[in-house]
C-alpha cells in the first residue's frame, strides 16, 4: 500500500511529506489556515537573516504579514488586466521579438538554440514591461547574468546543503554542501542587490519629480512613515519583484520543455501544426481566447506541465496548529512537503505515467486530470499570484512559435527528457534547431 503521508528526519528536522492531490486539497484548501505560512525550518542562519529584514511577499515566514503584500501585489497585477486583453498584446510583442532576435537569424545556417535562457528572458520580460516600462535587450549581458544568477538560485535550493544542511561539516566536503551554500548564499545577496538598485533608481528618479505610471511606482507610493523606514520598505519591494521575475522564469522553463518534446515527438508536432493552420491560419495572430478551438494545443501543454515535472515540490509550510491528515495528526510547528510529482504520477488517475501522451487529457472524464495539472501552481492561500499570465504566456508563445517554424534537436542523439532537479528545474542540455515552415506544403 502507498505511505500518502510520512515523516523523514532530514537535515536535523522532522518534515511530513504530503503526496496525492486529496491530501493536497485537504491540506492547501480545506485546513488553509493552518497550512498558510511559509517555513523556515532548516534554512541556513544568514537566510533566515535576510527573510526577517527583508519580508518581501514570499519571504513573509507568517500568513499574516504576507497577507497585505500579497494582495496589494495581485491588485496591481489584476488592474494591468493579468492573463486578460490587457496582457495578451505585451505577450504576443514579447513572442515576436523573441522570434526576430533568436529564431529568424540562426535559420539560415540551421545553428542550434539553448532555449532556457531566452525563453525565460521573454517571460522575464512581459514582466518587466508591465512593473518598469523597460524591458532587457536580448543582447544585453546583464540580463542575461540576471537569469543565470534566478536559475542558480533555482539549482542551489535542493543540493544537499538545503535539505540535509550537517552534511556541509563533514570533512572534505563530499557532497559540496559546504561550496553549495557558499555559492548559494553569493547569488542569492547578488540577486537581492540587483533588484535593490532598480527600486533605488526608481525612488530617486520619483524624488526628483518624474511623474509616477509604472507598477512600480505605484509600489512604491504605497510608502508611509508609519510603515517604518523608508529603506526597509523599499528592500521589501525589490523582494517582492524578485520573487515575481523568480516566478515568471517558470513559463520560461515550460516552453523549454514544450519545444523539446515537440522535437523528439515529430507526430505531435504534425498534429499541432494542422491545428493551428486550420484554427489560426497563417497571417493571424493566435488569440488566448481561442484556446477551446485548440483542443491539442491545450492538451499538449498540460502533459507538458504534467511530464516535465518541472515543479516538482511546492514552497514548504509549516502548520500554524495541529492538522489531522489521512487519519494522521500533526502537531503545531511541523513542516509540510508537498510531492508534487505524486499528483503527476497518480495511478490512479493517470495510466501509463512515465509515457507523454497529451491524448489523456482529450479522452474520458478530464475533469480530475485537469485539476491535478492546476496543483503545479500551487493551492490555497498561498498559491501563485500569476496563474492566468503564466498560463497565457506558455499557450501564446508557443503558438506563435509553431505557427511559423518546425522544430528539431540539433545532432543525431535524442535527448533524453529528464529534468535537472532544481525548482524549475530544466531539461538536460540541448538545442533546438528552427526550420520555417513551408507555405506551398501548408496550402
Ligand atoms: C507557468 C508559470 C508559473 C508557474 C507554474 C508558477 C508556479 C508557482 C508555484 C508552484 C508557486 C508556489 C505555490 C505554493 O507554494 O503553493 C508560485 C508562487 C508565486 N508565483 Fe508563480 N508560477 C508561474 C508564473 C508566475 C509569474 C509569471 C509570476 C509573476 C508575477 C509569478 C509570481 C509568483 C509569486 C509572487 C509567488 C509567491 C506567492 C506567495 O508567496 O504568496 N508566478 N508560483
Amino acid at each position: 500500500m502507498l505511505m500518502h503521508v510520512f515523516t523523514v528526519w532530514l537535515g536535523g528536522a522532522y518534515r511530513v511529506v504530503i503526496s496525492s492531490y486529496a491530501n493536497f486539497h485537504k491540506a492547501l484548501i480545506e485546513n488553509n489556515k493552518i497550512t498558510s505560512k511559509r517555513s523556515d525550518v532548516g534554512l541556513p542562519g544568514w537566510r533566515k537573516e535576510i527573510f526577517a529584514v527583508r519580508p518581501g511577499i514570499a519571504r513573509h515566514i507568517l500568513w499574516k504579514d504576507a497577507k497585505k503584500a500579497r494582495q496589494q501585489t495581485a491588485t496591481f497585477l489584476n488592474n494591468e488586466g493579468m492573463g486578460r486583453t490587457v496582457m495578451e498584446p505585451h505577450v504576443l510583442n514579447e513572442a515576436d521579438k523573441f522570434i526576430q532576435f533568436f529564431i529568424e537569424p540562426r535559420l539560415e545556417s540551421g545553428e542550434g538554440l539553448d532555449t532556457i535562457t531566452p525563453l525565460s528572458l521573454a517571460a522575464t520580460n512581459i514582466l518587466v514591461n508591465t512593473l518598469t516600462g523597460n524591458s532587457y535587450d536580448y543582447d544585453d549581458p546583464k540580463a542575461h547574468d540576471h537569469l543565470n544568477l534566478i536559475h542558480e538560485e533555482h539549482k542551489h535550493n535542493v543540493t544537499f546543503a538545503a535539505s540535509i544542511p550537517f552534511t556541509k561539516w563533514i570533512p572534505g566536503d563530499p557532497f559540496h554542501s559546504a561550496e553549495a551554500e557558499r555559492n548559494y548564499s553569493e547569488t542569492f545577496k547578488k540577486i537581492l542587490s540587483n533588484f535593490d538598485n532598480i527600486v533605488a533608481k526608481r525612488r530617486r528618479e520619483l524624488q526628483d519629480g518624474c511623474s509616477p505610471n509604472l507598477m512600480l511606482d505605484h509600489m512604491l507610493l504605497q510608502y508611509r512613515p508609519e510603515l517604518g523606514d523608508q529603506e526597509r520598505f523599499d528592500a521589501n519591494v525589490g523582494s517582492m519583484i524578485q520573487q515575481m521575475y523568480a516566478g515568471s522564469t517558470a513559463s520560461g522553463s515550460y516552453l523549454c520543455w514544450a519545444l523539446l518534446y515537440l522535437s523528439v515527438y515529430p507526430h505531435m508536432q504534425e498534429r499541432l501544426h494542422n491545428e493551428i493552420d486550420e484554427v489560426i491560419g497563417e497571417d493571424s495572430v493566435p488569440e488566448y481566447s481561442l484556446r477551446e478551438k485548440l483542443p491539442y494545443a491545450d492538451a499538449f501543454v498540460l502533459e507538458t506541465f504534467r511530464h516535465s515535472e518541472c515543479i516538482h515540490v511546492l514552497s514548504p509550510r509549516t502548520t500554524e496548529s495541529e492538522l489531522v491528515i489521512d487519519g494522521q495528526v500533526l502537531p503545531a510547528g511541523v513542516e509540510l512537503m508537498f510531492n508534487l510529482d505524486s499528483v503527476y504520477n497518480d495511478p490512479d488517475i493517470f495510466d501509463n505515467v512515465h509515457e507523454f501522451n497529451p491524448e489523456r487529457f482529450l479522452t474520458g472524464d478530464v475533469t480530475k486530470k485537469k485539476a491535478c495539472i492546476e496543483a503545479a501552481f500551487g493551492l490555497g492561500r498561498r498559491k501563485c499570484i500569476a496563474i492566468p499570465l503564466g498560463k497565457m504566456e506558455v499557450f501564446l508563445i508557443l503558438l506563435r512559435i509553431m505557427q511559423q517554424f518546425s522544430v528539431t534537436y540539433e545532432g543525431d542523439t535524442k535527448p533524453p527528457l529528464i529534468n535537472m532537479g532544481g525548482i524549475n528545474s530544466k531539461p538536460y542540455p540541448h538545442r533546438i534547431v528552427f526550420t520555417r515552415r513551408n507555405k506551398e506544403i501548408r496550402k
